[in-house]
């Protein structure tokens, strides 16, 4: 008997704010050409004043729990992959399980940055396989535009505010790669690598919440080199290929990045759910938005085989491979 962890439901929230790439060229020496060309960004939602990663999460997680028909009582384990909380602490998971009214399970935040999501996934297997938890809600959720530095052209294009959720729940498999849910995961960090991709604050070091600092061509060669490497070995271990894959489910930061995964992979774009040009790179709300996105849109079905990857800030990578 092998228990898996199937997706039941996902929704996502985007807010109302959307801001076209041609808004920055008032204030900052770049062009939407270039962003575009750059980066496959066009637009991006940013929160409103007031609105928090918290508020975000609970809207997506609403929005998931009604798609899988499922009472916010009946989970046991909330999880928020987040870089951008409300506060220091409580995390944004407990405030999500008061907004959806839960009282019985547990929340806690995952932070591996824009690789979150994909940790976050890694973590709810982890405890559903062991039996700890049946039924988790998975949430990726950030209000980046709250950490950019609206000054730093490099930077400050390329990130957007959103939230997606899934639910997950046991169920007995077959034990072969037939089945739904998560089929396998593939971690790794490097933390030699901090200062790549930081914030230059933060609780215990300035007291501030600090600003994003990227230095973006050494990150997007890794991302090149590590991103097709790690949704290679995650299809390896759960016995399948490249061929077998019906929708790469990338990290949207860059096109350029997307595009370059699936040439290595082999997997022509057609079968490739992007979304980056509408949301810029949300971090850990990505892959759930992506995913929310691409079911709403028609391109994942039931069955579908998806490899979900992501890189971000540590640096931190993996890969996901899941049936939907
Ligand atoms: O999600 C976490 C992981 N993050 C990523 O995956 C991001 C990875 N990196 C990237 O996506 C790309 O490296 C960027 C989109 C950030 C930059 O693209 P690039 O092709 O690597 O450009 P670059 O950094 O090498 O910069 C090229 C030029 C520079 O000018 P010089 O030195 O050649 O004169 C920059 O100063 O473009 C300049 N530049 C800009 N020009 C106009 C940088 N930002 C801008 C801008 N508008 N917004």
């Amino acid at each position: 008997m092998t228990i898996r962890a199937v997706v039941r439901g996902v929704g996502h929230y985007l807010p109302a704010r959307v801001m076209e790439n041609a808004e920055f060229e008032a204030h900052l020496e770049t062009s939407d050409e270039w962003i575009r060309t750059r980066s496959g960004i066009e637009r991006r939602h940013i929160a409103a004043p007031g609105e928090t990663t918290s508020q975000m999460a609970t809207l997506a997680a609403k929005a998931a729990l009604a798609d899988a028909g499922m009472a916010a009582e009946a989970l046991d384990t909330i999880i928020v992959a987040t870089s951008t909380p409300d506060f220091t602490f409580p995390s944004v998971a407990t405030m999500v399980q008061a907004g959806l009214g839960n009282t019985t399970g547990y929340g806690f935040d995952v932070q591996a940055v824009c690789a979150g999501f994909v940790f976050a996934l890694a973590n709810a297997q982890a405890l559903i396989l062991s039996g700890q938890a049946r039924r988790i809600l998975v949430i990726g959720a950030e209000t980046f535009s709250r950490i950019l530095d609206w000054n730093d052209r490099s930077t400050c294009v390329l990130f957007g505010d959103g939230a997606g959720a899934l639910v997950l729940e046991a169920e007995v498999g077959s034990g072969t790669s037939a089945d739904r849910g998560i089929l396998s995961t593939d971690l790794h960090s490097d933390g030699r690598h901090r200062e790549l991709l930081y914030v230059d604050g933060g609780p215990s070091s300035t007291g501030t919440a600090g600003h994003l600092r990227m230095q973006g061509n050494a990150v997007f060669r890794h991302a090149i080199e590590k991103l097709a490497s790690t949704a290679e070995t995650a299809l390896e271990k759960a016995g399948l290929t490249d061929g077998d894959i019906d929708w790469i489910v990338p990290h949207q930061a860059n096109i350029r990045i997307i595009e370059g995964t699936a040439k290595r992979m082999q997997v022509p774009m057609d079968h490739v759910v992007v979304t980056v040009q509408d949301h810029g790179n949300t971090s850990a709300a990505s892959i759930p938005l992506a995913l929310s996105v691409g079911r709403d849109r028609g391109q994942i079905k039931r069955g579908d085989l998806i490899v979900t990857e992501a890189i971000g800030g540590g640096l931190a990578w993996g890969a996901v491979v899941l049936r939907w």
